[in-house]
């Protein structure tokens, strides 16, 4: 049912399990920054041990072998290689690292995908304004030819950017994520536009002065759940589902994939608010500048991060003021027969997945598509034998193969989020999504494997089989 070539992966990132927050000579992320001032990190956690990958990573290539991978999703912390996020200052122990890393997983005969930013910005940029100060597209640019120059030869799929779209809004708009503001209805919109610029700044530069040599491919992880109208009957609810769509996935999938430009129906809506709160109508979603490099076409893959599904309902919104959630103007439901698992965001929808990756077949021009991130989560008493994670990967990998054998999506690859357990943001380490269970009140922080792990191992190894035959 999958291709021969088929990428069987799991994914981490940096900030969440590497821990060594200062060690050798990183230096601090926003991350750093916003847990230790407390920011709402549960239980006023934070990462600077975490999984203590920093030290261990032989521990979590043990893990990668005994699942079978073919492929590895990791990032690279800007601030552990450039400590300041400037090239003046390289910090070669950072360096030495990951080279370390992508060698081991290479002589395993895995393949590494290396995502350039994972949410950790390196604090000394957010000190300049961060994502909201237009400067950062060059400085992460700068960053990006720099790893393609010092990983690119053994690097082959990049990501540039994890979740603008979370970057954006959790951490401008909403304030929950660092850097933790909550400029409503204003700085996610340019934080959002800046990460653009800087992705295709990044492609650009892969393109012109890496791609002859290193023959890699470079895009960026896009998040949406699967939205769909609550009554399909009404029209406003279809509207509504499809302008949620539209600011979720289409915000930065469509510069990228369609028009060059956002989606017509977000800059509609964002105007009309404005103009209703007696602002002009182009004063907060940007407008590409002709002295950029251009957005359109600079993705060779569509990197999508799918984990539930929504029902989505006209109206209903009532704020006053500017906000994200007033230019959305519509309300996302669960639908009770849906189960939740662990964390109240995450309702476990198997086949919303599979519509998901149809609607990107069809509205964005039948792209390569890598299912970068999925996965369910456990909070709660400890569950090694955890069979609903096991059902629930045994479903979604079903409904991924009846989205290429029944509706010819072209999907190359699946990752497994996440490898092991890890520091879930601002749930800290209350939500568990790994295969691997980690200890955390263990010194040695052992890392075991969850019954879901090995039955992933499982789907691998039968798939490995039959591609041999
Ligand atoms: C994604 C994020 C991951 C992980 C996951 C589970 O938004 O990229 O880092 O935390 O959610 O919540």
């Amino acid at each position: 049912m999958f291709p021969r070539d088929f990428a069987w992966g799991a994914a981490t990132s940096a900030y969440q399990i590497e821990g060594g927050w200062q060690a050798d000579g990183k230096g601090p992320s926003i991350w750093d920054t916003f847990c230790h001032e407390k920011r709402g990190v549960h239980g006023g956690q934070n990462g600077d041990v975490s999984c203590n990958s920093y030290e261990l990573w032989e521990k979590d290539l043990e893990c990668i072998q005994q699942l079978g991978l073919t492929h590895y999703r990791l990032s690279l912390s800007w601030a552990r290689l450039l400590p300041d996020g400037t090239t003046r200052n390289v910090n070669r122990r950072g360096v030495q690292y990951y080279n370390r890393v992508i060698d081991d997983l290479l002589a395993c005969n895995v393949s590494p995908m290396v995502t350039l930013y994972h949410f950790d910005l390196p604090q000394a940029i957010q000190d300049l304004g961060g994502w909201k100060s237009p400067g950062v597209a060059t400085l992460f640019d700068s960053y990006a030819k720099f790893c393609f120059q010092t990983f690119g030869d053994r690097v082959k799929l990049w990501i540039t950017i994890n979740e603008p779209h979370v970057c954006a809004k959790l951490g401008h708009e909403d304030g929950i994520h660092a850097p933790g503001l909550k400029e409503k209805g204003t700085a996610a919109y340019l934080v959002g536009h800046n990460m653009l610029r800087a992705h295709a700044s990044a492609w650009h530069s892969y393109d012109s002065a890496y791609r002859a040599t290193q023959k890699g491919a470079v895009s960026l992880a896009l998040n949406s759940d699967w939205l769909e109208p609550l009554d399909p009957g009404c029209r406003e609810d279809v509207e509504s589902a499809e302008r949620d769509l539209a600011f979720t996935l289409g915000w930065f999938a469509w510069p990228v994939f369609v028009t060059g430009d956002y989606p017509e129906i977000m800059r509609s809506a964002v105007e009309t608010q404005s103009k209703a709160l007696g602002y002009r109508g182009d004063f907060r979603l940007p407008t590409f500048s002709k002295d950029d490099p251009p957005i359109l076409g600079t993705a060779d893959f569509f990197a999508l991060n799918n984990y539930t599904s929504r029902k989505v309902k006209s109206g209903g919104c009532g704020e006053q003021t500017l906000s994200m959630k007033r230019d959305l103007d519509a309300e996302e439901l669960l639908d009770p027969s849906w189960p939740i698992c662990g964390v109240s965001w995450l309702a476990v929808v198997p086949h919303g997945l599979r519509k998901l990756l149809k609607y990107i077949k069809d509205v964005f021009n039948n792209p390569a598509i890598y299912i970068t991130e999925n996965g369910f989560a456990q909070v709660g008493p400890l569950q090694t034998e955890d069979v609903e994670r096991c059902n629930f990967y045994k479903s979604t990998i079903l409904e991924v193969a009846k989205a290429i054998e029944e509706d010819g999506v072209d999907v190359r690859g699946y990752f497994a989020w996440s490898l092991m357990d890890n520091f879930e943001w601002a749930d800290g380490f209350s939500v568990r999504f790994g295969l691997f269970h980690v200890d955390f009140s263990d010194a040695e922080l052992r890392r075991t494997i969850y019954r879901s792990g090995r039955e992933y191992a499982k789907i691998i190894s039968e798939y490995k089989s039959r591609r041999l035959t």
